[in-house]
C-alpha cells in the first residue's frame, strides 16, 4: 500500500491558496499512483486544538468546541469543491484520535521517557512554541514572526527527544530519501547540530490553556498542541501501543509520504516526528519520507479590482473554475521551490495550454471525425513519416511525464504532455484534413490522420486524468470511450480505438476564460 499524508491544517481562520495547494498536489500523487497500478489511501484532516484556538473561540464568543466545528466544515467542503478526494479525516478532536493520543503518552511515561520540570523564559503564543536565546535575531530580540512573546514561569511534562538525536542525525546522515526533495536535508542536519541536548516540552498548564488533549497521568495539563497533532498519522490508521494492529499494518506496510511545507520540516516533522516514532518502536525501514513544498507568496502581485482581490481558493473556483485552479497550483510551481501566486498567469495557463493547446486539438480532431467520416474512426492506410513521428512524440511524452510523476514533480509531467499536443496540433496544420478531404481519392490517408489525433486525445485523457479527473472523465466520453477511465498507464498502447469505433460531435471541455466577460461582471 502507498500511504500518504498532508499536514493536518489549523483549523483557525480560512484556507489560503497555499493549503489548497498541498491539497491538491497530494490528490494529484494519489491519482497518478492509482493509474500507475498501486492501491493508495490518503490521509489527510483538521488540526483543531490549541491556544491560537481557544483565543479566536473566545474572540468570536462560542466554545471551541463549537467553534472548529464550522470551521472544519468550511474546509472539508472546499476540498469537495475542488475535487480532493481522501480516503481518512483526521480531525484531532475525535475520540478515536484522543485514546490513541493518551495511550501514547501513557507508554512513554510508564518507560521514563516523560518528565517534570520547571521551566523560566519566554513563550510565542503565534508558534505555541518556548523560545530560547538562538531564536532572537540579529538585534537581539525577537522579530515579528514569533507575534506576542510573553515571559513565563511554569512546570511542565517533556519528552527525553534528546536521548534520540544521536539515532536521528545517524539516520538522516544514511538515507538519501527521507527528505525530499534532497536540498532540504542539511537545513534539518544543521538543525540538529544546534541543539542536541534539549527535550521537547509536551504539555500545557490548564490554567493557561484548557482546549488540549488532557494527559492521562496529570489532568491539570494538557497535550502540546504539535504533539498531539503528529499523532494523527498514525491514530485515524488504528496505531495502539501495545496491540496487534491489523489495519494499521495494512496501511503502513513500508515508508509512507507526509507531504508538508517547508516551514514545518524543522523542528516539526524533521525531528520531533521521527523521533516520536523511533520511540514507539518504529523501524527505519518504516520510517516516512518528507515531502517538502515551498510557498506560494503573494507580494508581487497585481490584481485587476474585479477579478478580486481575494486569494480565497473558493472564490477563485467560482470564477475561474476548478479545471483551471487545479491546473495552476500545480503547473505553475516546481515542487519544493516557492512561487508567486499571479491570477493573470492562472488564466494565461488555462486558455494557452487547456483552451488553445489541449481543446482546441479535441475539439478540431473529432469534428472533423464527425465531418469527413461520419464520425467512424479507423487506422486507415500505411504510415508516413509524419504519422511515426507523431507516434513517437506521445511514447516520448508519456515516458517523460511518467519519470516526472515518480518524482512528484507535476509540473514537469504537463510540460511533457503538452510538448505532444503541440505536435498534434502541428501536425493537423501540416496534414490539412480539411484539404484531403475535398479530393475522394484521399480517402483513406485522410482516415489515417483523424485516427492519430483520436488517438492522440484518448491517450492525453488518461494522462490528464490525474490532476483534472472530471476533465479527464469528459474528453474519455468525448472519445466515445468509458473504459479509458479504467486503464492503468501500463495499458497505454497505440491502438486505443478500435476499428470502426463511432464517435459524435464532441462539445468544447476547455471553454476560453474571458477575463472581460469576468470584469464585466464585477
Ligand atoms: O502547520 N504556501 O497548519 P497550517 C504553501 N497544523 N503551503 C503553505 C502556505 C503557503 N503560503 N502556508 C501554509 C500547520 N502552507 C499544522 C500542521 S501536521 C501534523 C500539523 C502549508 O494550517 C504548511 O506548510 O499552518 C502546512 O504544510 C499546511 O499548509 C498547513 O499549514
Ligand atoms: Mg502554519
Amino acid at each position: 500500500m502507498f500511504f500518504l499524508t498532508t499536514a493536518i491544517d489549523y483549523t483557525n481562520g480560512s484556507p489560503h491558496i497555499g493549503h489548497a495547494y498541498e491539497k491538491v498536489l497530494a490528490d494529484v500523487i494519489t491519482r497518478y499512483r492509482r493509474l500507475s497500478g498501486e492501491e493508495v489511501y490518503f490521509l489527510t484532516g483538521a488540526d483543531q486544538y490549541g491556544q491560537k484556538v481557544q483565543q479566536t473561540a473566545e474572540k468570536e464568543g462560542v466554545s471551541p468546541a463549537e467553534y472548529v466545528k464550522t470551521v472544519t466544515a468550511r474546509w472539508s467542503a472546499l476540498w469537495k469543491k475542488i475535487g480532493v478526494e481522501y480516503d481518512g479525516w483526521a480531525e484531532t478532536t475525535d475520540t478515536r484520535h484522543i485514546t490513541c493520543v493518551q495511550s501514547i503518552l501513557a507508554d512513554l511515561y510508564a518507560k521514563d521517557q516523560i518528565y517534570k520540570k520547571n521551566y523560566k523564559g519566554f513563550y510565542s503564543v503565534r508558534q505555541e512554541q518556548f523560545l530560547t536565546e538562538k531564536d532572537k535575531n540579529d538585534a537581539g530580540e525577537f522579530g515579528a514572526e514569533w507575534g506576542e512573546v510573553t515571559e513565563i514561569e511554569e512546570e511542565n511534562y517533556y519528552f527525553k527527544l534528546s536521548d534520540y538525536t544521536p539515532w536521528l542525525r545517524d539516520f538522516l546522515e544514511k538515507s538519501d530519501d527521507t527528505i525530499l526533495p534532497a536540498f532540504r536535508k542539511s537545513e534539518l542536519i544543521n538543525a540538529l547540530e544546534k541543539n542536541t541536548e534539549a527535550d521537547l516540552c509536551i504539555s500545557r498548564p490548564k490554567e493557561r490553556l484548557t482546549w488540549g488533549i488532557e494527559l492521562p497521568f496529570d489532568k491539570d495539563f494538557v497535550t502540546y498542541v504539535w504533539f498531539d497533532a503528529l499523532i494523527n498519522y498514525i491514530s485515524f490508521i488504528g496505531f495502539t501501543p501495545d496491540d496487534t494492529l491489523p489495519e494499521f499494518d495494512a496501511i503502513w506496510t513500508d515508508r509512507p509520504i507526509h507531504i508538508i511545507g517547508k516551514d514545518i520540516l524543522v523542528p516539526a516533522h524533521g525531528i520531533y516526528w521521527l523521533a516520536m516514532l523511533h520511540a514507539l518502536g518504529f523501524a527505519d525501514e518504516k520510517m516516512p519520507q518528507l515531502l517538502v513544498h515551498g510557498f506560494w507568496n503573494s507580494s508581487g502581485e497585481k490584481m485587476s479590482k474585479s477579478l478580486g482581490n481575494t486569494l480565497d481558493p473558493s472564490e477563485l473556483a467560482d470564477t475561474f473554475g476548478v479545471d483551471a485552479l487545479r491546473y495552476y497550483l500545480v503547473r505553475d510551481i516546481h515542487t519544493g521551490k516557492d512561487a508567486n501566486v499571479n491570477i493573470e498567469r492562472l488564466v494565461m495557463l488555462y486558455n494557452t495550454e487547456l483552451a488553445n493547446e489541449l481543446g482546441n486539438l479535441c475539439n478540431r480532431a473529432l469534428n472533423m471525425s464527425v465531418r469527413f467520416t461520419n464520425g467512424i474512426i479507423s487506422p486507415g492506410g500505411p504510415l508516413t513519416p509524419d504519422d511515426t513521428a507523431l507516434q513517437q512524440s506521445l511514447i516520448d511524452s508519456t515516458a517523460a511525464y511518467r519519470k516526472a510523476m515518480d518524482n512528484h514533480e507535476v509540473s514537469m509531467g504537463l510540460e511533457a504532455l503538452n510538448r505532444h499536443i503541440v505536435h498534434c496540433n502541428q501536425y493537423t496544420d501540416r496534414m490539412k484534413p480539411w484539404e484531403l478531404n475535398k479530393n475522394l481519392e484521399n480517402k483513406e490517408r485522410l482516415a489515417t490522420v483523424l485516427y492519430h489525433l483520436a488517438e492522440s486525445v484518448a491517450h492525453c485523457s488518461v494522462l490528464l486524468s490525474p490532476i483534472l479527473p472530471e476533465a479527464a472523465a469528459k474528453l474519455a466520453d468525448q472519445v466515445k470511450l468509458p473504459s479509458l477511465t479504467d486503464l492503468k498507464l501500463d495499458d497505454l498502447k497505440w491502438g486505443l480505438i478500435p476499428e470502426g469505433h463511432e464517435i459524435e460531435k464532441p462539445s468544447p471541455v476547455f471553454p476560453r476564460i474571458d477575463v472581460k466577460a469576468i470584469e464585466a461582471e464585477g
